[in-house]
């Protein structure tokens, strides 16, 4: 068991004996609001960690730490190996960490298609050349990528008139555009009609399965989690009260009493 707040993460999913991320003591806050405290989060190659927690319980704090949205206070941060916590952003997704956003970050005014195209930027393409028409091997990432989510009849609607459920996969398609070995998801699942949960989860799983890809994946939505994970992490005022496989977490009498069972 390795549920207690400051153990070392288990690995799973195989024989890898390192982590693609590696963040020791994450610590933020803003002005008085201490979010974020002495977190330690581990993944493993390939494997779905679901981060969970109440309202205001530091969870996008912690992802925009990781991936360098937001600079934490202290702690350390390695991706593959790298010390990332000097690195902006765009330096973290080049080396292959993508990201969504609790709130939808889309263009409404470019067609889905459009949009798609433009998640090469995460891989450093720059203005330029992303004004320019997309080379063969993009336009097959992206074709693929949207024909993985079944959502081909959207290519040519703006972005802004299709269904909040709809904007998530193909924000899923951006972040997936650059072939990334990290996806960080916050909050997927909101705004997400039942049917379309079913299928993100299935979508989620598919890339996890075929590309080894490792996702974060911060919900609200239990039943999702509990699906989807190999380990789940809870977070409460800004630390970790948990952390194991999903049967541990559940049978976890803090969690229960803090969050499962309220
Ligand atoms: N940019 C910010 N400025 C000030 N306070 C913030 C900011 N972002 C988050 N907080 C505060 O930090 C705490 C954690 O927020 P957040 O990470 O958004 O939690 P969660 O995603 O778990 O709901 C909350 O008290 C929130 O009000
Ligand atoms: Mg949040």
């Amino acid at each position: 068991m390795t549920t207690s707040a400051t153990s070392t993460p288990p690995l799973t999913k195989g024989q890898q004996d390192h982590y693609i991320l590696e963040a020791r003591g994450i610590t933020k806050s803003f002005g008085g609001v201490r979010a974020v405290r002495e977190v330690d989060f581990c993944v493993a190659p390939g494997e779905i960690v679901g981060l969970v927690g109440p309202n205001g319980s530091g969870k996008s704090t912690l992802l925009g730490c990781l991936s360098r949205d937001i600079p934490a206070d202290r702690g350390t941060i390695e991706f593959n190996g790298e010390d990332i916590g000097g690195l902006r952003t765009m330096q973290v997704a080049r080396r292959g960490m993508g990201r969504t956003f609790q709130n939808v970050r889309l263009f409404p005014e470019l067609t889905v298609w459009e949009n798609a195209l433009l998640g090469r930027q995460w891989k450093g393409v720059g203005l330029g050349k992303l004004l320019r028409p997309p080379d063969a091997a993009t336009r097959q990432r992206a074709g693929d990528l949207i024909d993985l989510m079944e959502i081909p009849h959207l290519t040519h609607l703006y972005a802004g008139n299709i269904s909040g459920g709809q904007m998530r996969l193909v924000e899923l398609v951006m972040a997936m555009m650059s072939s990334p070995t990290l996806v960080l998801l916050d909050e997927a699942t909101s705004g997400v009609n039942p049917t379309l949960i079913e299928s993100l989860k299935h979508y989620v799983k598919v890339l996890n399965d075929e590309e080894n890809v490792a996702f974060i994946v911060v919900e609200h939505n239990i039943g999702f989690i509990f699906s989807i994970a190999d380990r789940i992490v809870v977070l409460d005022d800004g630390q970790q009260l948990a952390n194991g496989t999903p049967h541990e977490i559940s049978e976890n009498k803090e969690v229960i009493d803090a969050y499962l069972g309220a």
